[in-house]
């Protein structure tokens, strides 16, 4: 199908022609016509802006999938939250009380929690609608650890060539900067991390995590890294609401960047890239306060 195709369907007989939808379309897909709307472009990007504003009801879009909206552990309020329509300090606690866990317990997190988490990461933005995310679960301890495994093997043959003095001056001296800058930054804590996995069973990758959701993108994603990154925080947040620690895992990203065989491995699609891996299960840890940060640089102009 093709992604700009217009799938709004229009029910003339409802429509009172208050053009609220041509307002609120980003696409120019929709014109008042003899006092009612009527299609008369050629793109959409089915946000559905024109479905959730319409007072009469008087718009489906087709493209939406309606199972979308269907939570299986806890049911959604369809009614459209105005702005200003939430308490900001219920959401303030929400944001700064999620921490990145990384000491889990022992139990499964239930797949419908996964599949509601998924649900949840979709409604985020995505550049031009694609939406063109993908999602691969982890749902055991078992895969986590058997993936976990193959992330510590890929660092472990990368610290090997980064040990190799001649080996990262002679790419430097080629114009390879990389590996150099891997070994003066990251080696040694690399090292010690994947030793204490080998000798210790000690999980640093994975922190003991049961499951794990990577988010990738398909090829016609047109802005596939923040997409997932904003996905990545919908699910950091609302697996925070749903009892469960979350942790982004930058390594395992990076290894899958690196050596594209890993994504094979797990029967991830070769068009598709991740972006995000988020390790997930029950948290083992508690806080007693919310706690601060840096100060950033702030600019009023
Ligand atoms: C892109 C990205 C990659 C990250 N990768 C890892 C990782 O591989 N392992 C890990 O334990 N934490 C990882 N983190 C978590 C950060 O260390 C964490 O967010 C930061 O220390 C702040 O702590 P907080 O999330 O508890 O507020 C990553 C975070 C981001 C945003
Ligand atoms: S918002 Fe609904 S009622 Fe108003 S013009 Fe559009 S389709 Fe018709």
């Amino acid at each position: 199908m093709n992604p700009k195709e217009v799938t709004i369907v229009l029910d003339p007989v409802k429509c009172t022609g208050c053009g609220l939808c041509l307002a609120v379309c980003p696409s120019d897909t929709l014109s008042i016509i003899n006092g009612i709307a009527v299609i008369t472009g050629e793109n959409s990007l089915s946000c559905g802006h024109c479905m959730g504003v319409c007072p009469s009801a008087a718009i489906e879009v087709e493209a939406i999938d309606n199972e979308m909206t269907s939570f299986e552990t806890f049911s959604l309020d369809k009614k459209w939250l105005k702005y200003g329509g939430f308490p900001t300090t219920d959401l303030a606690r929400i944001i700064a009380s999620r921490r990145s866990c990384r000491n889990f317990k022992n139990n499964p997190v239930e797949p419908e929690h996964l599949r509601d988490l998924i649900k949840l990461a979709v409604f985020a933005p995505s550049g031009t609608n694609s939406q063109a995310w993908t999602f691969t679960c982890l749902s055991s301890r078992k895969q986590v650890l058997d993936f976990g495994i193959t992330i510590k093997n890929f660092f472990q043959n990368l610290n090997k060539k980064a040990e190799n003095y001649y080996f990262r001056k002679g790419l430097k001296l080629v114009g390879i900067k990389a590996l150099d800058t891997y070994y003066n930054e990251y080696y040694s804590s690399v090292k010690e991390a994947m030793d204490k996995m080998e000798n210790q069973g000690i999980d640093r990758l994975f922190h003991g995590a049961t499951a794990c959701i990577m988010i990738g993108s398909g090829p016609q994603a047109s802005c596939p890294k923040e997409d997932a990154m904003l996905a990545a925080g919908n699910i950091l947040l609302a697996s925070h609401t749903m009892g469960l620690g979350s942790c982004l895992i930058g390594f395992a990203v990076e290894a899958m960047k690196a050596d594209r065989s890993i994504q094979e491995k797990i029967d991830i699609p070769k068009a598709e890239k991740i972006h995000a891996v988020i390790a997930l299960g029950y948290p083992d840890e508690t806080y007693k306060r919310i706690t601060g940060r840096k100060k950033p640089i702030i600019r009023f102009k």
